[in-house]
């Protein structure tokens, strides 16, 4: 155990789970409700407002049960078309109450008007005399945005940028994702919330080209702290502080803030490589074989020079002579980290440990955190969204824009690497030994991953990958198995 006991002077992991302060600066931006109230209409009766009124009653109706729903009056000449979209952060109790507050503000905001549309802060409510269903409406959009800039601007740009059109490929392509996304990306000592949503009448082409214009409307505003872009079809805000109104964590504790370092391209690799020699050494090389059980980054602890030390041995398992694998009725270990097995059977072995190791090593590289990423309510794993790039051979599209001194060919191994230690049937993985390997030489050839745990959905697996061009397959590595 000397390995791990030798570190005296330990800074709590500064990889991306750190210092998480909530801000609420939304200043200078005018709160909602925001309105866009078109043409007034010249009613010869009162029967289109009677309309409007009772299409409202029942969306209202519908609120509480869905979050997105189109209804319409059959009555012509005074039809009256209308549909509302709840964020995906909203509740269905939020969803209910929003759109509620947003007929009574539309008709407050918006009299004698026939076409108007609302945006709260958790919906939006829109009616016409115009049947407007399944119709892209980028027109009129409106930015709101938050007048006080980012302190450190060279990179939030970058981020918020690349960050949007992640999104907004998830959410007009990912059939599994009800036409939404949002996503948390920790940048320096705050952290990005960003959601995207369209309207679910639109199809995915549309949807694509209303985000796309909505983050073209938004991109002058990239240094600003926050911003909102209100779209008849579409919707799409960035903030530093939690909007999605998920329990803000508790500040950390920690002695570390001066000595935060920016981690460059080659700093990440050497911790990765560390925190895997490491693991091989408990695993492999130390008298006893340990598992580990709760490998996740706050679990590893970088000294002074950098160096990564496991730490928190306090669900660890000390195995004797040959047995690597055991079954517990008690299931340890930290969601977004534990392995298939382990989490729904209760088995755990070197390889849940490799799963767990794997998570990090894609965290890492690609600055994004596994347990906090939520593109969807359908697609909750990190895993199964870089599944799905590297099955559509856009892999480079996950690099770190933080880490702006990445090698594309390094990246592409590493995250291979990192597939192949996720993957779902333990049995396929890589033991450490052989993971060390892959780290060390870009000679060893590495197998095709097959789908990693996680990612149910309806991805195409091994549809193109990011080797396209190169041979794989001609070697397999077989694992060399511990003593
Ligand atoms: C983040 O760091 C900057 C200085 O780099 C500081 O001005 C700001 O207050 C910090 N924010 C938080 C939330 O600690
Ligand atoms: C208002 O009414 C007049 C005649 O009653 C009609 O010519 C005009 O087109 C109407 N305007 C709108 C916006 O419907
Ligand atoms: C919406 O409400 C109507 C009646 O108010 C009801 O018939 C319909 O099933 C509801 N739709 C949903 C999706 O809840
Ligand atoms: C309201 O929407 C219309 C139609 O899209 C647009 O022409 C107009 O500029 C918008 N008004 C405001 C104040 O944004
Ligand atoms: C914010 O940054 C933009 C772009 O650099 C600049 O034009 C604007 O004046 C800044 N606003 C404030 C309040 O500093
Ligand atoms: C934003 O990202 C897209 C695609 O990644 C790129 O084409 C575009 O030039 C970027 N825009 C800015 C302002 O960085
Ligand atoms: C990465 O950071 C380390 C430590 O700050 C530094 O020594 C090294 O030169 C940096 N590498 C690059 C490529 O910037
Ligand atoms: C990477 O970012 C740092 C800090 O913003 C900057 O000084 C450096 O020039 C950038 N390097 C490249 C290759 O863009
Ligand atoms: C694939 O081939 C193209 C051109 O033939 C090359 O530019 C690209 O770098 C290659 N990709 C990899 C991962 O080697
Ligand atoms: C892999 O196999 C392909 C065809 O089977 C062959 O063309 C290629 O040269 C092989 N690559 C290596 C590195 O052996």
């Amino acid at each position: 155990m000397s390995f791990l006991q030798s570190t005296l002077k330990v800074y709590r992991i500064i990889l991306f789970h750190s210092f998480l302060v909530v801000l609420h600066d939304l200043a200078g931006a005018a709160d909602p409700p925001y309105k866009n109230c078109s043409s007034t209409a010249n009613f010869t009766e009162n029967s289109f407002q009677d309309h409007v009124i009772s299409l409202f009653a029942s969306l209202t109706s519908n609120a509480s049960v869905s979050n997105f729903h189109q209804a319409s009056t059959e009555d012509n000449p005074d039809s009256v078309y209308g549909l509302y979209l709840c964020y995906q952060y909203a509740s269905k109790d939020d969803c209910g109450k929003c759109i509620a507050t947003a007929a009574l503000d539309i008709q407050k905001l918006c009299p004698n008007s026939n076409e108007a549309v609302v945006w709260e802060d958790k919906c939006q409510l829109r009616y016409s005399n115009q049947n407007f269903f399944g119709f892209l409406d980028v027109t009129g959009n409106i930015v709101q945005e938050n007048t006080q800039n980012v302190s450190k601007a060279e990179q939030f740009p970058l981020l918020v940028n690349s960050t949007l059109h992640n999104l907004r490929n998830v959410a007009a392509f990912d059939p599994s994702a009800g036409m939404n996304a949002a996503q948390k990306v920790e940048f320096a000592n705050e952290t990005l919330h960003a959601l995207v949503q369209c309207t679910r009448d639109l199809s995915p082409d549309d949807c694509n080209l209303c985000l796309e214009t909505a983050i073209t409307n938004i991109s002058p505003w990239y240094f600003s702290r926050g911003a909102r872009l209100l779209s008849r079809s579409c919707y799409l805000r960035y903030e530093l502080y939690d909007f999605f109104g998920d329990a803000p964590r508790p500040p950390s504790s920690t002695p570390n803030p001066k000595k935060r370092a920016q981690l460059n391209w080659s700093r990440r690799l050497d911790i990765i490589k560390g925190i895997a020699k490491g693991m091989l050494y408990l695993h492999q090389d130390s008298r006893l074989r340990i598992i580990h059980r709760d490998m996740k980054p706050s679990n590893v602890l970088l000294d002074k020079d950098m160096n990564p030390k496991i730490s928190d041995f306090g669900m660890a398992r000390i195995f004797g002579g040959s047995d690597s694998a055991a079954n517990t009725a008690k299931i340890v270990g930290t969601y977004g980290y534990i392995a298939p097995e382990f989490a729904m059977e209760g088995l755990y072995s070197i390889k849940s440990d490799v799963f767990s190791f794997g998570v990090i090593l894609l965290e890492i590289i690609t600055g994004r955190t596994n347990a906090k990423f939520h593109l969807s309510k359908h697609a909750p794993s990190l895993l199964a969204y870089i599944w799905q790039l590297w099955n559509q051979g856009k892999c480079l599209e996950l690099i770190d824009p933080l880490s702006n001194d990445s090698h594309d060919d390094e990246f592409l191994r590493y995250m291979h690497v990192g597939l192949l230690c996720v993957q779902e049937d333990a049995y396929d993985r890589p033991a450490m030994p052989s993971v060390v390997k892959m780290l060390m030489s870009d000679t060893v050839t590495l197998c095709q991953p097959e789908r990693p745990a996680f990612s149910v959905g309806r991805i195409a697996d091994h549809h193109q990958t990011c080797y396209n061009n190169l041979s794989l397959n001609n070697l397999t590595m077989s694992d060399i198995l511990p003593r």
